[in-house]
Parts: C-alpha cells; sequence; structure tokens
C-alpha cells in the first residue's frame, strides 16, 4: 500500500490528488494550454510570497518556438563547454524537441531588499510547486528540470532574466505516460517531535 494514502482520503478530494502527484519525465502530447494552461499558471501566481513582492516570472516555451529556443541553448552550450557540446546539443534539442511545453521560471530578485533573496527564491519555489501540482489535478503531468542550462547566465539571459533575477528552472509539461507508482519516502525518516 502507498503509505501516504493508508489513511482513507476521499477519491474526489484536492488531497488525495495532492498525495497521488508524481513527476513524469515521459510526456506526450496534449500539453496544457488556453483554460487549463492558465489555470496552471494562476495556481503558480498564489504561492506564498513574503513583503508582496510578487517574484514570480514564467515564459512559455512551445510551438514554433522550440526549435529557436533549442538554438539558443545550442549557442550557450557551445560557449560553456565546446568539447563536449556536440553531444549535449543533440541531447537537448531530442529534449525540446520531445516536450510537449516547457514552462521557464524565473524569480525577479530584488537585491538588497529587507526580505532576503532566499526567501524570494522559495517563493519562486512554491510557484514551481503549486504549478506541478496544478497540472496533476487537471490530468497532465510535468517535471521541474536545471542542469548546467538553468545556471548558465546566457540561457537567463536568453529569456530576459539578468542577475540579480534568476533563471530557477523549467516545468517540462504534457501528459503523463502511464506508469507505476513510485514508493515515497517514510514520514520516521523526516519527520521528529522537538520536545526541548
Ligand atoms: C529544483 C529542482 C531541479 C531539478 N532538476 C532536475 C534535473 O535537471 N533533471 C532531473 O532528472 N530531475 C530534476 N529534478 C527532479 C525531478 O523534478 C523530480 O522531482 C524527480 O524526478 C523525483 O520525482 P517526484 O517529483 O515524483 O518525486 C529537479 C527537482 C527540483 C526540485
Amino acid at each position: 500500500m502507498d503509505h501516504t494514502l493508508e489513511r482513507p482520503v476521499a477519491s474526489s478530494t484536492a488531497l488525495h490528488l495532492l498525495l497521488s502527484r508524481q513527476s513524469s519525465g515521459a510526456l506526450v502530447e496534449p500539453a496544457p494550454s488556453g483554460a487549463d494552461l492558465d489555470l496552471i499558471l494562476d495556481a503558480g501566481l498564489r504561492a506564498p510570497d513574503h513583503g508582496r513582492l510578487r517574484p514570480w516570472r514564467f515564459v512559455i516555451i512551445r510551438d514554433d518556438a522550440k526549435p529557436a529556443w533549442a538554438e539558443r541553448v545550442a549557442e550557450a552550450i557551445e560557449l560553456r563547454d565546446p568539447e563536449n557540446a556536440p553531444a549535449m546539443i543533440e541531447k537537448y534539442r531530442a529534449w525540446v524537441q520531445r516536450t510537449p511545453l516547457i514552462v521557464a521560471l524565473g524569480a525577479e530578485i530584488q537585491a538588497n531588499h529587507k526580505i532576503p533573496e532566499i526567501e524570494q527564491l522559495l517563493s519562486a519555489g512554491a510557484a514551481a510547486m503549486n504549478m506541478l501540482n496544478a497540472a496533476h489535478f487537471l490530468g497532465y503531468g510535468g517535471m521541474w528540470v536545471t542542469g548546467a542550462n538553468a545556471y548558465d547566465p546566457r540561457v537567463a539571459s536568453a529569456l530576459g532574466f539578468e542577475a540579480p533575477s534568476r533563471l530557477v528552472g523549467f516545468l517540462a509539461l504534457g501528459t503523463p505516460r502511464p506508469g507505476p507508482s513510485l514508493a515515497r519516502p517514510s514520514r520516521d525518516v523526516h519527520v521528529r517531535e522537538w520536545r526541548g
């Protein structure tokens, strides 16, 4: 039994859906679009945010823009790591081609603000999580990916994120291929009670 569902939770509830979410790297069409995509983006905009800085910035990459995006990243890879570039570029092109929809996640950081940068980044992460959950609730699947490209200033700049703002990763979104439900870690390892 999946331990996260050991207590009865009505299958129609949001909590049931929350407890059954898992990432999917094997995505196929259709991607969320129209009203579904708007709901996913709106869920991102429901993230907690200290000081109402609203650091969340989402850049949608889809359809005809995908090959051009792959080429922009290819240029960055070539400059970053010329020796390994051919294989890395091929791998990235293939990923972009097979990913139905990519949402680049940015955090517009206000430096030297009384709200520390870590809190602005955490808020961007919370937005990403809300979006993954919303996608799952609507029957889609997703995966948050970073890797060297997400930390390359040239890639961030191509999306309009200049320091101190940051690219915090990419959400790959689409329809998940059916697969097994992955076991989740035990609460015992992750939770303890402080008793002084
Ligand atoms: C900030 C962040 C960055 C990630 N980057 C990658 C990545 O570049 N490549 C990858 O395979 N998984 C990456 N992951 C992990 C997957 O998104 C996913 O969480 C993992 O496959 C476990 O699946 P689960 O969400 O069902 O537990 C990242 C996760 C986070 C939170």
